[in-house]
């Protein structure tokens, strides 16, 4: 899978793709990621991409004309385009592994102000990291480009994704390591007797656990086991004991 980024800023990204997993799986072509400064794409004498809004106000807006040539410049048939931006859908795993499948994914980061509305009409979808204000659109880029890569076959081992966070709408289980006392915090038992099954059954009712705590909404669309089901309604069973 080939991912481009769009910026005027490619120095943001240096340490991002020279660090850990993403630079592992570059180098090893599982993933390539390409930045595009589309500043070297401007025709303006003055080297501008930017300018202020038409109708007054404050700040600078990026120009259709050095994004849309720099698009131009790298778009193919396969092409998937996305505009960084508050406004779009709100990003999550879903559209991580959607995203996952595209053969070239091409992320524009907008900054300042924003980006002239016209280049929405080059563009598939705007996608939304949260409802926050960022400075850019590159940590968005970020955020999308290191979710994706994570997923690619070979990156990570296959097992690792089993039972992360949001499969089957699901959070992970608790998880443990050395030493087995810490401050008169100890391990759960069961994870040191090596009874894989009891373990398994352990994981299991952690997970509805933190998911019951953390992330309550999620557990109503997971497809729960008859065990997960019947432990889910001594959870609610508590909660409701609790609030009378
Ligand atoms: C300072 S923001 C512009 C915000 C804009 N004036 C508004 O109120 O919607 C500059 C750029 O950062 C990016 N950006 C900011 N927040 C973002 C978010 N939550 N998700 C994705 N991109 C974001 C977008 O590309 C945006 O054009």
């Amino acid at each position: 899978m080939k991912i481009s980024i769009l910026s005027i800023f490619p120095e943001m990204f240096e340490g991002f793709l020279t660090t850990s997993i993403i630079k592992k799986a570059i180098l090893q072509d599982l993933a390539e990621v390409e930045i595009v400064d589309f500043r070297l794409f401007t025709k303006d004498k003055h080297n501008r991409v930017d300018a202020p809004p038409y109708g007054g106000g404050h700040g600078l807006v990026l120009l259709y004309q050095p994004i849309i040539d720099a698009l131009k410049s790298i778009k193919t048939k396969d092409s998937y385009v996305v505009m960084m931006g508050p406004a779009g859908n709100t990003y999550d795993q879903n559209k991580v592994k959607s995203f996952s499948q595209i053969q070239h994914l091409i992320l524009i980061c907008g900054h300042y102000e924003g980006y002239d509305e016209r280049i929405l009409n080059h563009v598939d979808e705007v996608i939304s990291i949260g409802d926050y204000i960022l400075t850019g659109g590159e940590l968005a880029a970020m955020v999308v480009t290191d979710s994706i890569i994570r997923l690619l076959p070979g990156v990570i081992r296959e097992e690792s994704h089993q039972y992360e966070s949001f499969e089957n709408n699901l959070l992970e289980h608790a998880q443990y390591t050395k030493p087995r006392k810490i401050d008169g915090f100890s391990v759960p038992e069961v994870l040191l007797s090596g009874h894989h099954k009891n373990i398994d059954t352990y994981r299991s009712e952690s997970s509805i656990e933190k998911t019951f705590k953390y992330r309550k909404e999620l557990l109503e669309k997971a497809k729960l086991s008859p065990e997960q089901e019947a432990i889910f309604k001594t959870l609610k069973a508590n909660k409701n004991k609790e609030d009378l």
